[in-house]
């Protein structure tokens, strides 16, 4: 079996256990990422991208002059970071109430050089640019190779990819067994990444990296709330009443929020200088 046929196969697999569990949620694609998903999405990972290591390795990537493409931008917290040391930013994200909160917060910050495009990576047309990011974005993607391909055709001088480095179920992966009764159906991994990446020509490099604990929650209700959605739970009082009092025996305090007890998560940067680049070939 090819590279590309295992991820399409795992990320099946995934995405049927979850519509098994609550018909009609999905994990890609607008209707996921709603108004409530943004604004819980915002809250939780929007200070964070200063002290990030793909945010540093990009930095030293670009100059006054890069055009960046932000692929599945999200609430834009690369696109936003990086949109004052270069000339332009195009965020591409499928998701109309994601790209909301970037545009809100893009003009409070007189960022006018971030321009979002609303569209799957794969239907929309956008112009080429220097520098690619796709931050925790390709695990949901059933067509990698094709994802990918486009991805290094639009980039000039050098395209990254985020990832965890270790499953983020690990660290739910009781809960998962408490509530489902069995172990939750894996994600592709970078590995699976680069090796998709070789099929389409590419030798990427890696590099792992530590990455600030993201989640944190305002109160232990919010929390419940966060991990209901993650675990796939029905919205049920049993199961709100069990995971609270799980919860508040495993979150911890940290500066008036709640946090899962690590301070870090491993994750992998995997970058590569694009074909037509390496090729002599125009960019
Ligand atoms: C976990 S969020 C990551 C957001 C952002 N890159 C970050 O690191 O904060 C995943 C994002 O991928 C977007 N997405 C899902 N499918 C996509 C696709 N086919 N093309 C582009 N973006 C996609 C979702 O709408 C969502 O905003």
């Amino acid at each position: 079996m090819t590279a590309s046929a295992r991820w399409r196969r795992l990320v099946r697999a995934r995405l049927a256990e979850i519509e098994r569990l609550e018909p009609g949620r999905g994990t890609v694609g607008a209707q996921y990422w709603n108004a409530a998903r943004a604004r819980r999405y915002a809250a939780q990972v929007g200070t964070t991208v200063k002290d990030d290591p793909l945010f540093r390795r990009v930095r030293a990537e670009v100059g006054r002059d890069s055009s960046v493409l932000d692929v599945g931008a999200g609430t834009g917290r690369f696109s936003l970071a990086l949109a004052p040391r270069v000339r332009h930013v195009t965020a591409v994200d499928p998701s109309p109430a994601m790209l909301r909160v970037l545009d809100r917060e893009a003009r409070r910050l007189g960022a006018h050089n971030v321009h979002p495009v609303v569209g799957t990576w794969e239907e929309v047309e956008v112009a080429p640019a220097d520098v690619s990011v796709c931050s925790y974005v390709l695990p949901l993607i059933e067509d990698a190779r094709g994802f990918l391909a486009k991805l290094d055709a639009a980039t000039g001088q050098r395209a990254f990819v985020y990832m965890n480095a270790a499953s983020a179920d690990l660290l739910v992966d009781a809960l998962w067994r408490h509530f489902h009764g069995r172990p939750r159906r894996p994600s592709p991994t970078y590995l699976d990444a680069v090796a998709v990446l070789a099929e389409v020509g590419v030798t990427a490099e890696v590099e792992a990296v530590e990455v600030p604990t993201r989640s944190h929650f305002p109160t232990l209700a919010a929390a419940v709330k966060a991990y209901r959605d993650l675990l796939v739970l029905p919205d049920a009082p049993a199961v709100r009443r069990e995971l609270h009092a799980l919860l508040a025996s495993w979150l911890v305090e940290d500066h008036g929020a709640l946090r899962p007890p690590l301070r870090s998560w491993p994750a992998a940067i995997v970058s590569w200088r694009p074909r037509a680049t390496r090729a002599g070939g125009p960019h």
